[in-house]
């Protein structure tokens, strides 16, 4: 399973990666509003930043809903680094969008996925990796894990080569339950990542074979 990292924030990217266990970072213009990034410049220099950072896939996401500005800008991010993955939204230009970007080799992230034909219909026109966001589906009551499960097992049945990026993972049970179902791929906060070091039981056995070491060795 690969763990990407879901922010625009350099330190979180710079603490994901240091831990070692990173595969990749997702962004969308929402988080990079939150880290103050705007302006067509600025954006593209926070890209190639993040790209400095890591050594591992980069999302970033195209803002143009129509074929020729998705092709346009998605032309430009994928030129900024090798790293860049474009990431595209499921509307209908953007299918087309992704079936002229796997046609010229340029990886694409297909996103805001909810229902199980949308996965269908990405995986046919050929995206690399596709994003159900599942905290979002959770929020309106129905189950994104649910959604999880469906889009694994049908492109088990066709061998599509599509992977499942399970996004809006919001904590550590999202991630282990995608992991238990079989994604290719959680986009996290990095608190989620973290959240997984913990055990009470690890606190409390590190701490007596420390005092245990401490009272033999004085
Ligand atoms: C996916 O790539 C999105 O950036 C993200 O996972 C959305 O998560 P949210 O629902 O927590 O905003």
């Amino acid at each position: 399973m690969k763990f990407f990292i879901d922010t625009a924030n350099l330190n979180e990217i710079k603490e994901a990666y240091d831990l070692g266990v990173l595969d990749g970072v997702t962004t969308n213009p929402s988080l990079m509003a939150k880290e103050g990034i705007s302006g067509d410049e600025n954006v593209i220099n926070h890209y190639k930043a993040i790209c400095d950072i890591v050594d591992a896939n980069v999302s970033a996401e195209v803002i143009a809903t129509d074929f020729e500005g998705i092709i346009k800008e998605g032309k430009e991010l994928a030129k900024l680094d090798d790293k860049i993955v474009v990431k595209v939204p499921m509307i209908k230009d953007g299918i087309k969008a992704i079936k002229y970007f796997s046609s010229e080799g340029i990886r694409t992230n297909c996103t805001l996925v909810f229902s199980p034909g949308q996965a269908i219909l990405a995986a046919k026109a050929g995206a690399s990796y596709l994003s159900p966001f599942i905290g979002r589906l959770d929020d309106i009551s129905f189950d994104g894990l649910d959604l999880i499960a469906q889009i694994v097992h049908i492109y088990q049945n066709y061998g599509f080569e599509t992977e499942v990026l399970a996004a809006s993972v919001r904590h550590t049970m999202h991630l282990v339950k995608c992991a238990e179902l079989g994604a290719d791929v959680v986009t996290c906060p990095l608190k989620v990542i973290t959240g997984l070091l913990n055990h009470p039981l690890t606190d409390k056995g590190l701490a007596q074979f420390l005092a245990d070491h401490a009272k033999a060795n004085k």
